[in-house]
């Protein structure tokens, strides 16, 4: 095959963000909102990546890239899958991605795993091979973790590959669909981007120090999700909606949340949410609420009237990693 192109979502953390991170669950649902890569073989020794935050496509040769202690943060997720696909085949060749995404900028809905995930699918279809979705998992986590220095529970790279809502721990060790859910969820952009790293580290530090305080904590937000489950499974949106404000308290006590985020947490309350969280590391990107469908015109309303802030359309239990038809050109 001389070209192939791939799709994999992005994700909302629904419960668990910070904990899972040291082995606890949490639950992720993947968004209809997507990454696509398209692959072509090169006859030459180069690659070259298109992404549309660059101008231009970023070229380096194939032997450049296997010695490269670092790339341009815009290539780096691409780069790293290229270089471990080729580690895992043992076969190293030129090739041309082309990346495209439906992304609203910044809004840390895990468009750089999904890019990694279609990126490894991608690759695999173009050199005839069928990978399962755990090789597809493992190679892409892998990759991940190179990229961010070992950071990264793996949550996101399992919403990519598998798709649908799941419960997932440890690293992968359990990855459990939940039935797909009509779950009535709002999704807010707070404007402001969230630095993942900076938040994760925080709560590091905190660990460090507190340490018994911090596993206390943890252990109460693992409840949440086990309970969150057993919710999204019966449809209680009550329910849901109580353990999401347990949650929020508890991202509170762990710093994570900022102002701006309590005060968007607040407005869905006000405005009629059974409940309401931050989704994600924290500082920044979004506020998720379990809203009744009745109160969410009212609440669009308001945020198309806000500034700063916007609603984003992400329809939940999207499906995981798939083939695309070919199609010339991926970029917008
Ligand atoms: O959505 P993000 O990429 O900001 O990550 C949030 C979840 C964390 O637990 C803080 C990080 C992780 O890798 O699990």
């Amino acid at each position: 095959m001389s070209s192939a192109v791939a799709s994999a979502p992005g994700k909302l953390m629904l419960f668990g963000e910070h904990a899972v991170i040291y082995g606890y669950p949490c639950i992720v649902t993947a968004v209809d909102i997507r990454v696509t890569v398209l692959i072509r073989q090169l006859p030459a020794n180069l690659v070259s990546i298109s992404t549309p935050e660059l101008p231009e496509p970023f070229e380096i040769s194939v032997s450049g890239l296997v010695a490269a202690n670092s790339l341009p943060a815009a290539v780096s997720f691409v780069g790293l899958a290229v270089r471990k696909f080729w580690e895992f085949t043992g076969h190293r060749f030129g090739v041309e991605v082309q990346t495209s995404d439906e992304f609203v900028d910044s809004s840390g809905l895990g468009s750089s795993s999904a890019v990694t995930v279609a990126t490894i699918q991608a690759l695999a279809a173009l050199t005839g091979r069928e990978l399962t979705n755990d090789q597809i998992f493992k190679l892409s986590f892998d990759t991940v973790l190179a990229a961010q220095r070992g950071r990264g529970s793996g949550f996101d790279v399992a919403a990519a590959v598998y798709g649908r809502t799941i419960y997932f721990q440890n690293r992968g060790e359990v990855i459990e669909p939940i039935e797909d859910i009509d779950l009535p969820l709002m999704t807010i952009y707070s404007g402001v981007k969230a630095s993942t790293t900076q938040y994760v580290g925080h709560v590091a530090t905190l660990y460090q120090q507190y340490r018994p305080h911090v596993e206390r904590i943890f252990a109460n937000i693992a409840a949440i999700v086990d309970d969150a489950r057993q919710a999204l499974r019966s449809g209680d949106w009550h329910e849901l909606g109580q353990l999401m404000n347990f949650n929020q308290g508890y991202l509170q006590a762990l710093g994570v949340s900022t102002e701006p985020l309590d005060v968007l947490v607040a407005f869905l309350r006000s405005n009629g949410a059974w409940g309401a969280k931050l989704s994600g590391a924290g500082g920044g990107d979004c506020v998720i609420g379990v809203v009744p469908p009745e109160r969410q015109p009212d609440i669009t309303a308001l945020i198309k009237r806000s500034s700063g802030y916007s609603l984003i359309p992400a329809g939940l239990n999207a499906d995981g990693v798939r083939l695309e038809p070919k199609i010339r050109n991926v970029q917008r």
